[in-house]
């Protein structure tokens, strides 16, 4: 079979490594890939919005299976492009890509499934003066402001207080964040830990794909702004056997079957970010794709044929297929470029990647990199994921710490305490 992987970060590369060692994949191609994915298969320069040039590639060069990474070509409707045309896609659909693309859709879905989740409010059109009177009525803080659309990874805001409030409200439906904000949601503020489940879903039935946790914030001790992810562990001990029943019963079943019985069956990865409160677990949000970096620590584990699996799911025939993984640790830590996610340079050499190449335990998958006149340069600000594998969580942060003092490059950072929130729930 010859599959088109769509994307180029490091949730590419980690997939791209995987599929590329599928017996069932012929040639993959990467479009438009990093110079990581150009070790597992052949880099494409196309434009995943495009969908037109998307498919003549594809009719081009017969292509059996497009794998959508990102959440931004599902959204606008990859899949229903394509498969209205006959080709196989592993993605949702337009409407099931809503359970990401609309806070709102994703809250009256789960509100109509009584599915958990933080209790909310919807306005729309000129919304500022109705959205004050109704926090300053409940006068509880922090409380939750979502821009309903896409806003990468930007478009949630948390006010503490009122003046802060004023602000993000200002923000979202006269500032920055106004076209991701043509609708709003507020929401109650859920205390607890954060941990991601996946799910891979054929329509009808589901398989767990994994659990990790992540590091949105910028600095250690989760402080700074928000960024799209500078580090994670797999599996969470947070979500060990019993918990991961109930969130399988209580979450993820009745999701997959509340779609399907709407008449939108969600198939492909799906993402649940739940928020561990003294409650149970409640839902923080859904994505349709896999996470990132989430996705670069939990496919390593992987022992059972993902390409395989992926076909499973896109043909609806999941049902009682096993989807094995090993019994390792996995953390990432993720090099970023001096500023990021506010301002940063590009353009700089990376150097001391290749004495990694014989350390087992140390794996590197590339996001923002980029080879110039033949040498490796940062070319965004999330630039390389370490992977570090080991039998305990304490073991793979090590090794992915360890592996790391290798490399360097102008400006490179990174946390200095990716897992360790982890260790306070393994023995
Ligand atoms: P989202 O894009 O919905 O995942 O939100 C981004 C981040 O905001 C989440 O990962 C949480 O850290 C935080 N967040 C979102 N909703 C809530 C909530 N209701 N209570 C507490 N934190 C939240
Ligand atoms: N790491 C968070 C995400 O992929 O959305």
């Amino acid at each position: 079979m010859k599959v088109l992987l769509l994307g180029s970060g490091g949730r590419e590369h980690a997939l791209a490594w995987a599929l590329s060692q599928s017996p069932l994949c012929d040639t993959l191609y990467i479009a438009p890939g990093n110079p990581g994915t150009h070790t597992c298969g052949v880099n494409v320069d196309l434009d995943a919005l495009d969908f037109e040039q998307v498919l003549e590639f594809i009719l081009d060069k017969e292509i059996g299976l497009t794998v959508v990474g990102p959440e931004q070509p599902l959204v606008a409707g990859i899949t229903d492009f394509l498969e209205a045309k006959g080709h196989a896609v592993f993605g949702p659909s337009t409407i099931a890509s809503q359970l990401e693309g609309s806070k709102q859709f994703a809250k009256d879905f789960m509100a109509r499934h009584n599915i958990p989740t933080a209790a909310y409010k919807v306005f729309s059109g000129d919304y500022y003066a109705e959205a004050l009177a109704y926090v300053d009525a409940h006068n509880q803080y922090p409380i939750v402001l979502k821009a309903d659309g896409l806003a990468g990874g930007k478009g949630v805001l948390i006010p503490e207080n009122r003046e802060e409030l004023l602000a993000g409200l200002e923000e979202l439906s006269k500032g920055s964040l106004q076209a991701a904000a043509q609708t709003l949601v507020i929401e109650e503020f859920m205390l607890g830990e954060e941990a991601s489940v996946f799910a891979l879903c054929d329509g009808e039935h589901f398989e767990i794909m994994g659990t990790a946790q992540d590091h949105k914030r910028q600095l250690d001790c989760d402080k700074g702004p928000n960024t799209g992810g500078m580090g994670a562990y797999s599996p969470s001990p947070l979500l060990a056997k019993d918990m991961l029943n109930s969130v399988s019963e209580t979450i993820i079943a009745p999701t997959i079957a509340g779609m399907a019985a709407e008449g939108n069956p969600y198939k492909g990865f799906l993402y649940v970010g739940l928020m561990m409160t003294s409650a149970g677990p409640k839902v923080v949000e859904y994505n349709c794709r896999f996470g990132d970096p989430e996705c670069q620590v939990v496919i390593p584990r992987l022992r059972s044929d993902l390409l395989t699996h992926l076909v499973q799911s896109a043909q609806g025939e999941l049902l009682g297929k096993d989807i094995v993984f090993d019994q390792q640790y996995r953390t990432t830590v993720v090099l970023v470029s001096g500023g990021y996610p506010v301002s940063y340079e590009k353009g700089f050499p990376i150097f001391g990647l290749d004495e990694l190449e014989k350390v087992e335990a140390v794996q590197v998958f590339h996001a923002g990199t980029k080879e110039q006149d033949g040498q490796l340069c940062t070319a965004g600000g999330r630039v390389l994921n370490v992977v570090g594998t080991g039998p305990t969580l304490q073991e793979s942060i090590s090794m992915a710490y360890k592996g790391l003092e290798s490399i360097s490059f102008e400006g490179m950072f990174y946390r200095k305490d990716i897992g360790a929130k982890g260790l306070n729930h393994v023995s």
